[in-house]
């Protein structure tokens, strides 16, 4: 089976910018992958180039066996796109943005699809009202359903999420997963780390370079071999200062601390602490977050502060 997106050292110049720097990955049929990077890092470019929209400078890229410098033209009715700054007509209702856009993509049956992808993103109650006035979250989804009027087997959500309250974000990737359940491929970008969740695997862009692409476990496995924990009882700023701390945060009422690979246990680290004048302290293993290997992938300790 071809893979629904192979992709070897892409790279795509602005000048002297590099803004996509010989990104290689691939993504199978039925996949959900996200792709994640802080603003600027290169995923939107990504993906345009995917679509046809931006000519490479470099490398190769084929979307659905189809070659994107060459066949853009066959890629683009194959393939859905709800892009970032998504173009709704907010005089006219939701049934009415699905007519016009069904009518563009050339959907045969009109009628009968977009009453189907209005019940497929559960807008049938809201089919009527006019889009200028419906919720973010809302419009969202109907930004998805005009993506999905032409059975694409291939979908590219550029932060599909952004700006939406966490309630509809989560009722948007329940949606994500019946489509992808139902065999459609998902390449979805975001700068929610808590989104990484949903994605069966994960890139991670920054710089224009994508630093991992894995599943959340194995990123996680792979890329912390320092040590994670959760401390009470002691202050921030003795942690920061002490050896062996790569970073400390405050986390709730305690501390969270990434430690140097082998500097510390955790009856170490509590004698450590005591010895600086701590009498009272707890210290116990926690899990790293997405944003621990995002921070530890980049080598950016100045991130450490957020
Ligand atoms: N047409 C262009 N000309 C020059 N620079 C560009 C152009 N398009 C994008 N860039 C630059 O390339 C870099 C990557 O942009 P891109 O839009 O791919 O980032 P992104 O990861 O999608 O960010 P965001 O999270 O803000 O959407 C940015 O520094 C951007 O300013
Ligand atoms: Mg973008």
């Amino acid at each position: 089976m071809n893979p629904a997106i192979y992709v070897h050292d892409l790279t795509k110049k602005f000048g002297d910018f590099t803004a996509v720097d010989h990104v290689s990955f691939t993504v199978q049929p039925g996949e959900i992958v996200g792709y994640l990077g802080p603003n600027g890092s290169g995923k939107t470019t990504t993906i345009r180039m995917l679509l046809g929209l931006l000519q490479p400078t470099d490398g190769v890229a084929h979307v659905l066996g189809l070659d994107i410098r060459t066949q853009a033209e066959a890629i683009r009715p194959r393939v859905g796109y709800m892009s970032q700054k998504f173009a709704l007509y907010n005089e006219l209702t939701a049934a009415e943005n699905l007519d016009f856009y069904a009518g563009v993509y050339g959907v045969i049956n009109r009628r009968r699809r977009v009453a189907e992808v209005l019940e497929l993103v559960g807008l049938v109650k809201r089919s009527q009202e006019r889009v200028g006035g419906l919720a973010a979250g809302w419009r969202q989804r109907l930004a998805l359903a005009a993506a999905l009027l032409h059975r694409p087997s291939l979908i590219f959500l550029d932060e599909p999420t952004s700006g939406v309250d966490p309630n509809a974000r989560r009722t948007f990737w329940d949606l994500i997963y019946e489509l992808a359940e139902a065999g459609t491929t998902i390449f979805v970008t975001t700068h929610y780390m808590d989104e990484a969740e949903y994605c069966g695997r994960l890139g991670i862009m920054f710089r224009g370079r994508l630093l991992a692409m894995d599943t959340l476990p194995a990123l996680k496995e792979r890329y912390l071999d320092g040590a994670i924990w959760r401390i009470e009882g002691a202050l921030l700023a003795t942690l920061q200062a002490m050896a062996g701390i790569i970073r400390a945060t405050l986390s709730g009422d305690g501390v969270r601390a990434v430690t140097a690979p082998g500097a510390y246990t955790a009856v170490s680290l509590r004698s450590a602490l005591e010895a600086q004048g701590f009498a009272d302290v707890r210290v116990e293993a926690a899990e790293p977050s997405l944003e621990d290997v995002f921070i530890h992938l980049a080598g950016h300790k100045a991130a450490a502060g957020g």
